[in-house]
């Protein structure tokens, strides 16, 4: 018999990318999202890709009966838990919102996988963990700190976790530390679609190249970086995905909990990446330096030689096939999901 995954905020930009993995190597999953940042069409075209079905239901992980409901319909070997908020900007002006979605939702999850005796789980944690870290590249035993409510909340739950294992260690947990997500399936039928004006940098630059935005705007010229620009560890959104396939097989042969950070360990500045799409995609990418976004670092990249170690995993995917693999998905689906 396949083994059943609980995959929450799985319509969501990495977690269709990840349900569509789970499939493809025969695991039974059964995705729970409120379509709060998501349209169940993301799952209607895995399952295109796929041909194989998705089951999902439209529930909000605060709502411990409804997901009681879902834990009485399937029994599940592991739950993968995507299901969160998580605009940095956002956060500052609804902290109680970031901390009812990320950590309510999580406790609520984790009361009723104790209640089915479902005890494996991967969470998605962030390096935002990391806040202004001394030094890079970042590896998993630098201190942690929060500079925002999303950040902090990202922290708190990752606590949580830990107070959990130690107080059961029937539980296994993976927490991932991803740092930026970028790209799309190749095939252009699922990618990141955020709604309205964009926060991160590679959806604002494949709308600007699509004529949706005039311009990028640059956030600061005059970084200690190599061409003044911000630095960050941009990561394939399908080797992020495979990376949880990983952390999966790993849960299975070392119980406990771990921490990894899932990303290249290679840096690019922001015009890096302006340049790489431009020269990917063919389409000219307007942009004006500015001043600095309050809150943003100079430099994040990772030390992923844990996650290559233990999860046998790493990321292979290059700054061409991240950009190219955006274009795809950004030119056939203008509008997103509504198109
Ligand atoms: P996303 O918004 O595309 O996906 C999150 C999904 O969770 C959405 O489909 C949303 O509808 C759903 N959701 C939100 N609150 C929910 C709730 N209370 N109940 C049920 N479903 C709910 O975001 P993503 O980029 O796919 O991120 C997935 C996870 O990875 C998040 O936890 C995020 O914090 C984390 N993460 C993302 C990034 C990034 O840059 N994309 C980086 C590090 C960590
Ligand atoms: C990348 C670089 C910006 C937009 C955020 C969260 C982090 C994680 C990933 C969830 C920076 C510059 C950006 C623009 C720009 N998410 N930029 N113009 O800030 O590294 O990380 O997403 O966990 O927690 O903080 O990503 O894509 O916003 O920015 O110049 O319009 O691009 O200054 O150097 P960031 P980002």
């Amino acid at each position: 018999m396949s083994k059943s995954i609980l995959v929450t905020g799985g319509a969501g930009y990495i977690g269709s990318h990840t349900v569509l993995l789970l499939l493809q190597a025969g695991y039974t999953v059964v995705v729970v999202d409120n379509l709060s940042n998501s349209s169940e069409e993301s799952l209607l075209r895995v399952s295109r890709i796929t041909s194989r079905a998705v089951k999902f239901y439209d529930v909000d992980i605060r709502d411990y009966d409804a997901l009681e409901r879902v834990f009485k319909d399937y029994k599940f070997d592991f739950v993968i838990h995507f299901a969160g908020l998580k605009a940095v900007g956002e956060s500052v002006n609804q902290p109680l919102s970031y901390y009812r979605n990320n950590v309510e939702g999580t406790l609520t999850l984790c009361r009723v996988m104790n209640k089915y005796n479902v005890k494996s789980i991967v969470f998605s944690s962030s390096a935002t963990v990391y806040g202004n870290p001394d030094s890079v590249p970042i590896s998993e035993n630098f201190p942690t700190s929060a500079t925002n409510p999303y950040g902090r909340s990202k922290l708190i739950v990752e606590q949580v976790f830990q107070d959990l294992y130690v107080s059961d260690s029937d539980w296994n947990i993976s927490l991932l530390r991803y740092f930026n997500p970028v790209g799309a399936h190749p095939s252009g039928l699922i990618g990141e679609n955020p709604s309205g004006i964009p926060n991160n940098l590679m959806p604002y630059i494949a709308e600007t190249a699509i004529g949706k935005r005039d311009k990028l705007s640059v956030f600061g010229g005059d970084y200690n970086t190599h061409d003044g620009t911000g630095v960050r560890d941009y990561i394939h959104v399908m080797d992020l995905a495979e990376g949880h396939l990983k952390a999966i097989d790993f849960l299975q042969e070392s119980k406990g909990l771990h921490i990894h950070n899932l990303g290249t360990g290679k840096g690019y500045s922001v015009l890096d990446m302006v340049n790489a799409f431009s020269a990917v995609s063919g389409m000219a990418v307007s942009y004006e330096i500015i001043e600095r976004r309050s809150g943003d670092i100079a430099e994040c990249y990772a030390d992923p030689t844990k996650a290559q170690k233990e999860l046998n995993w790493t990321a292979t995917r290059s700054i061409e096939d991240m950009c190219r693999d955006t274009w795809s998905w950004q030119s056939k689906n203008p509008n997103g999901y509504s198109d």
